[in-house]
């Protein structure tokens, strides 16, 4: 790289390529044209779109969002608008710019996974679909279906028939090994693992004496579980070969680079885009001035450089 060139953010994922490593994540950037008004998209490598299930389903009751300090706490319960007026009337127009689509697939039991994937197989350029199996898997009482890593396995191979697309697997940060997540995905065919979602998380009003949402406990996200999902990157970073997008409490450049180093290829923006929706433009000029400030020629060179004398001590207590 010379003094004057301007340094190249482009990262590779398997089949998909991005020109910077920042993605919107799931559930905070709508569809994907939402924020068009206020906003430049292609400041952004790619975005994940709402959460899309075979059905619409209506989310949960409110109140289901609420602001905690710091972070937030959502019950939104993955109200979504279905697949047939997703593909029909909205995937056409986020297929534009150079910010990837990669649609977000949340449903109830295996076989709608397979069919809301069938169904967007003709809408032309979407990157990839993110399979979300934090959810709860209905046929199994409500228990997410990334807890059992055999119904992972099976979903992912499942899925993998049907489209020749890039595919993510969501993974929960809520199960003892994520680790086991990932391997069953990366055994299932996925391209890539995504992680974390939210935390389990209850906020109460002290005076009420009422939990602030109606489903009593909700997902929390925001800077407070950026030690807890750099945790879990690196666990999974020692486990699989598949590249790792790192998630959770992002807000600024640093916080990037120290996902890519504990083993992240790319990283996702979450609930920091309610508060500014135009970050990730600031953080790639960010990355850019950290680059020639570091001498840092490509940021793949990042992922996985921890320097630690013990290896993959993971889960060890203090
Ligand atoms: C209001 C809200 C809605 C969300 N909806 C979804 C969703 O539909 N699907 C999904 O996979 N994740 C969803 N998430 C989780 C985020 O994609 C992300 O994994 C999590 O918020 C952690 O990242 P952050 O700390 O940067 O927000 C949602 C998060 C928030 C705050």
């Amino acid at each position: 790289m010379t003094a004057t060139a301007s340094p190249d953010l482009s990262v590779i994922l398997g089949s998909l390529s991005l020109h910077n490593p920042l993605l919107a994540a799931s559930g905070c950037f709508g569809y994907g044209t939402e924020y068009d008004d206020v906003a430049d998209r292609d400041n952004l490598g790619g975005f994940i779109t709402k959460s899309i299930s075979l059905a619409p389903w209506k989310g949960n009751d409110p109140p289901r969002l609420t602001e905690v300090s710091p972070g937030l706490l959502n019950s939104i319960g993955l109200a979504n608008m279905g697949v047939e007026k997703f593909a029909n009337e909205v995937a056409p127009q986020i297929v534009t710019g150079k910010s990837k689509a990669i649609v977000s697939v949340a449903c109830k039991v295996m076989e709608e996974y397979e069919e809301v994937v069938a169904l967007l197989e003709d809408v032309e350029g979407i990157a990839g679909y993110e399979l979300n199996i934090s959810c709860p898997n209905v046929k199994e009482g409500g228990m997410a279906f990334c807890l059992n890593p055999n119904i992972t396995e099976e979903l992912v191979a499942r899925v993998r028939k049907r489209t020749n697309r890039w595919i993510t697997t969501k993974l929960t940060p809520n199960m003892t090994s994520v680790s086991q997540g990932a391997l069953a995905s990366e055994a299932g065919g996925a391209d890539a693992v995504s992680l974390i979602n939210t935390l389990v998380g209850m906020a109460v009003d002290w005076k009420s004496r009422r939990p602030k949402l109606a489903t009593i406990t909700g997902g929390y996200s925001g800077p407070p579980i950026k030690p807890v999902a750099l945790a879990k990157v690196w666990e999974v970073w020692n486990a699989v070969k598949i590249p790792i997008i790192g998630i959770g409490g992002i807000t600024n450049w640093k916080d990037v680079v120290e996902f890519m180093i504990v083993g992240a290829s790319a990283v996702q923006i979450g609930t920091a885009l309610y508060a500014d929706p135009n970050l990730p433009g600031q953080i790639a000029a960010d990355l850019r001035e950290y680059m020639r400030n570091e001498g840092v020629g490509s940021l793949s060179e990042l992922t996985g450089s921890l320097k630690t004398d013990r290896g993959a001590m993971v889960g060890v207590p203090a």
